[in-house]
């Protein structure tokens, strides 16, 4: 038996490009894998089965077990496991969570099954399922291009103070991809000064460098978020404050821990949503 966490992500940049024929859209994302975990739990079976502590609607639709399933048909033909999730991050909030739980259960069911296979296999597999699957197989900090599945590690951005408000309300990716659609003759902006970060920026440096071509076309789709971010946008303590992804979380930096137990402490009195002081994570797997 094997417990993984899979971590949530936020978005330190996010560029659109443009739109592909395939419908999607060519992207430029760096993303930051962070310590909010679900957890997943891989043992032994006959066959393939999930459970979960929170209702799954369809377990055959889920994204672990339809990577699961990829997994098992190309490379364990004779295997099975009894897959347990335990959720703890928002869903239809910008933060990866599906995506994660598929990539980390693939890394997990990639060791119970001694198959051996290489990181670039298993992005491969998984980003069958899902776009931003393929960042979450080693996470960390990395450049993300084509549809989002196109994985490039840069420095890892580790030990730095977050807090995420998921103001309990979705983002549903595609309207709001469809609402940027509306206008995509915007001039692009390049993420390259990222390349440039020294070792260990201070979180000032960082801050000056996010951007969010989503942001708009998100705070457009959720009245919600709209809402919690004008209430949020004038508070103190914080450096910046962003949408991840495609919504519907806030993202606050702060410059230290204490800046952000102090922040945490503010959102959680005025009630606005779900509150999660974390930090950014190096690359590799949280072995549970
Ligand atoms: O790949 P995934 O299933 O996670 O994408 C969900 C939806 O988000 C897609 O169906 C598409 O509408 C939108 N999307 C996009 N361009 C991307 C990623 C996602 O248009 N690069």
């Amino acid at each position: 038996m094997l417990t993984i966490k899979a971590p949530a992500k936020i978005n330190w940049f996010l560029e659109v490009k443009g739109k592909r024929p395939d419908g999607y859209h060519e992207i430029e994302t760096v993303m930051q894998s962070v310590s909010l975990f679900d957890e997943i739990t891989v043992s032994d079976a006959d066959t393939l089965d999930l459970t979960c502590n929170i209702e799954l609607g369809d377990t055959k639709q889920n994204l672990v077990y339809r990577a699961a399933e990829i997994l098992q048909r190309e490379h364990a033909p004779s295997r099975g496991a009894h897959i347990v999730l335990k959720k703890q991050i928002p869903h239809g909030a910008g933060l990866g969570g599906g995506s994660s739980d598929a990539a980390n259960a693939l890394v997990a069911l990639n060791r119970l099954w001694g198959l051996g296979l290489g990181h670039d296999r298993l992005r491969e597999l998984v980003a069958q399922v899902g776009s931003d699957c393929a960042f979450f197989i080693e996470g960390g900090t990395a450049l993300c291009t084509g549809r989002g599945e196109i994985v490039t590690p840069l420095r890892d951005l580790a030990g730095l103070d977050l807090v995420i408000l998921y103001p309990n309300d979705v983002c549903p990716t595609p309207a709001v991809y469809r609402e940027l659609s509306q206008d995509l003759t915007f001039d692009t902006v390049s993420c390259y000064l990222f390349h440039k970060l020294p070792a260990q920026p201070r979180a000032e440096e960082i801050a000056s460098l996010i951007k969010n071509r989503l942001q708009e076309p998100a705070l457009r789709v959720s009245a919600r978020l709209r809402a919690v971010w004008d209430r949020t946008a004038q508070m103190d303590g914080k450096l910046v404050q962003f949408v991840s992804g495609s919504g519907s979380s806030v993202v606050f930096l702060l410059a230290d821990q204490r800046s952000a137990d102090h922040l945490s402490e503010s959102l959680r009195a005025m009630q606005l949503g779900q509150v999660f002081a974390v930090k950014t994570l190096p690359r590799g797997a949280v072995w549970g």
